[in-house]
């Protein structure tokens, strides 16, 4: 099987078994993701292989799904010693979908190019009009409010609280200036969303 085979086989499976999943991990996810590393490997470089299969895999044993336990990184080595990848991609990979959560917050200095470029294109499905729609997705399946108007210091956790929490923080936090470019605009966008959003809710003029 050639480079190109084993990838899409590989998409075909994680394709099947996340079929259904929903808060904010669903296929659409994973191939956001992949479309993101894709763009970002052919700007910085790295191995294109090891990268294509950490986005795709990376999210196949996220704990939500599991029972509260992250098995990315053992599903990863199961597919790919299936697919006669060598063992030493197979390590790579699932190295990679092991260390990249933003939970983990791995030292950076650690990573390797391609953790490095595949964890900036996870980031940035957080971001922009995608990352609004997720954060709202996640909040109502925790049952959480998005906001709430008579919420004194902040008493009770709303989704709109994810904004300063963790998204207006990645931005900061990526490896790449391919990734730093793309998450400035998308930043930028969801800050312009919040302010409407309050406009409307009466807090501005
Ligand atoms: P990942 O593992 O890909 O970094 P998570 O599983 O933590 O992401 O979250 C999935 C999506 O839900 C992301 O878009 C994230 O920003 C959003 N999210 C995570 N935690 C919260 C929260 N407490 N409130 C609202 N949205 C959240
Ligand atoms: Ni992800």
């Amino acid at each position: 099987m050639t480079e190109t085979e084993i990838v899409e086989r590989v998409q075909c499976l994680v394709c099947q078994r996340m079929a259904g999943q929903q808060a904010g991990h669903d296929v659409d996810h994973v191939l956001r993701v992949l479309k993101s590393a894709r763009e970002i490997q052919a700007e910085v470089g790295g191995d294109r292989f090891v990268v294509e299969l950490a986005a795709l895999l990376h999210d196949l044993g996220d704990a939500k799904f599991h029972d509260g336990q992250e098995r990315s990184a053992e599903f990863a080595r199961d597919i790919l010693s299936k697919h006669s990848v060598d063992p030493s991609t197979i390590e790579h990979v699932a190295t990679i979908v092991d260390t990249i959560s933003f939970r983990k917050a791995a030292d950076p200095a650690t990573l390797s190019l391609e953790a490095k470029i595949v964890q900036d294109a996870d980031r940035l499905d957080a971001l922009g009009a995608i990352g609004i729609v997720r954060t709202i997705e996640y909040g109502a399946a925790i049952g959480q409010p998005f906001y709430l108007s008579d919420n004194p210091g902040g008493k009770h956790k709303t989704a709109i609280d994810h904004f300063d929490e963790k998204l207006f923080k990645l931005h900061d936090l990526l490896n790449t200036d391919a990734a730093r470019r793309i998450a400035g605009q998308r930043e930028q966008f969801m800050r312009t969303f919040l302010d409407q959003f309050r406009h409307e809710c009466g807090e501005t003029e």
